[in-house]
């Protein structure tokens, strides 16, 4: 893909659906009883692979223009799949799915492709073990995973990371367990199973940190409405603010506490962010937004934001390069095992630039005012890291080549049309 530079942006998009809240509609609605309609459902590749790996297990799910139907079988409905389960290139699928698999009475094996296959699972196998259930994996840490037939038991689990994937997968085995489960997280990541869990019917109870799930819940199916997702809105509302003599409305994003460490990071900047249109969408807050070009000063980002604004922080980077004076980010180690590493593989393509960024064991230091020229840039395959080199490329001097730009089918499939809907070349 090329990017010209912009001289301004302008124009309304319509943010797509969530892609953790719609991997999430396709899995519960596959294990509570009834048909699940879901609106809004995210067609990226990442939510394909969860819909693949559902019906493999028996489930039937019809997808239509502007709907989904998940026929779901209830908690104990799920078949053997007759082959090896292809969670693609998806992080939430292998480890949320496998929280589910490890409570069933049949034997699974699960894989993906080679970034999957690199991602850390020993952050799941250890408190599933804990828990009895049987699952080994490639050195004790990669897929493929196996899992077998196993009696679970509750535990009280503290996870050394703050990760909504980890959290969820033994919370959803805990629907399995003899006993209750709970787990405790040293910063709050998104709570989007809780929410999502609990109005399927599952018994859910938050205390600070610490969540708890009762066994063997009644799952009902029920109508879900996605919200946008705001990791998608992230790219332009970092656009918008960067470049200059822009105006985008951005509609339906999603604002949950637990995701919305982007806005807050931007709006203390100093970027001009306005919500409008405040509103709930399936237990989910959501709004419209207003973003205007402004002038950014850097900051330090670290602490309890960072788990809510994980995924967002490489399209921040950039809106840091344009910021007056030096951003900080720390206790962001997790960036290191994404799709990329996207402490490494942000620093070298935006140096390539020009930018002057500096990689930390946890973070980055990012110097403003920068001046980027136009560059050959390398997406790892990595959709975040594709669309915000995208987004960087737009305040170039000339224009940029992005490779490998077809990843952004895995969570923004008609991210380079809104682009172009909404800008004009310098
Ligand atoms: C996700 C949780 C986060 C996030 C990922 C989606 C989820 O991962 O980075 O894109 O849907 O639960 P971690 O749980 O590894 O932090």
């Amino acid at each position: 893909m090329i990017i010209q530079p912009a001289s301004h942006l302008k124009g309304t998009l319509s943010i797509p659906g969530d892609k953790s809240i719609s991997h999430r509609s396709i899995m519960f609605g596959s294990i509570a009883k009834g048909t699940t309609k879901i609106h809004n459902f995210l067609m990226g590749d990442d939510c394909l692979s969860t819909i693949e790996c559902f019906r493999k297990l028996g489930i039937d799910i019809e997808m239509h223009n502007d709907h989904i139907l998940v026929h779901g079988k209830g908690l104990h409905g799920l078949e053997p799949a007759a082959e090896i389960l292809d969670c693609g290139n998806s992080g939430t699928t292998t480890r949320l799915i496998s929280g589910i698999l490890a409570g069933q009475p049949f034997t699974s094996t699960l894989t993906g492709d080679a970034s999957i296959q690199k991602r850390p699972m020993k952050r799941i196998i250890e408190p599933l073990r804990q828990m009895h259930a049987a699952i080994e994996g490639k050195d004790d840490n990669f897929c493929p995973l196996t899992i077998s037939p196993s009696t679970l038991e509750g535990i009280c689990y503290t996870s050394p990371v703050a990760s909504a994937q980890v959290k969820s997968c033994v919370l959803l085995a805990g629907l399995y367990a003899n006993t209750p489960t709970t787990v405790c997280e040293p910063a709050l990541s998104r709570d989007h199973t809780e929410r999502m869990l609990s109005a399927f019917g599952a018994i859910i109870e938050r205390k600070d940190k610490c969540v708890t799930i009762y066994p063997n819940p009644e799952l009902e199916a029920m109508e879900v409405v996605v919200p946008g997702d705001i990791s998608s809105a992230a790219f332009f509302m970092v656009a918008g603010l960067i470049v200059p003599n822009s105006k985008l409305i951005l509609q339906n994003v999603g604002i949950n506490p637990t995701r919305r460490g982007i806005l807050d990071a931007l709006l203390a900047m100093g970027g001009r962010i306005t919500c409008f249109n405040e509103r709930e969408l399936c237990g989910e807050p959501v709004c419209d937004m207003i973003i205007e070009s402004s002038d950014l000063h850097g900051i330090t980002i670290e602490g309890d934001i960072i788990p809510t604004m994980i995924d967002e922080i490489p399209a921040f980077a950039v809106a840091a390069l344009f910021a007056h004076g030096t951003t900080i980010i720390k206790d962001a180690k997790e960036l290191r095992v994404k799709e990329s590493n996207r402490i490494d593989t942000m620093c070298h393509e935006l140096g390539k630039m020009g930018a002057v960024i500096r990689p930390l064991e946890d973070g980055m230091i990012i110097e403003g005012n920068a001046t980027l020229h136009g560059a050959i840039l390398e997406s790892y395959d990595d959709h975040r890291i594709a669309m915000s080199l995208a987004v960087a490329a737009l305040k170039a001097t000339t224009p940029s080549q992005i490779l490998n730009s077809e990843c952004i089918r895995i969570s923004y499939p008609h991210f380079f049309e809104h682009l172009k809907a909404v800008s004009t070349e310098a």
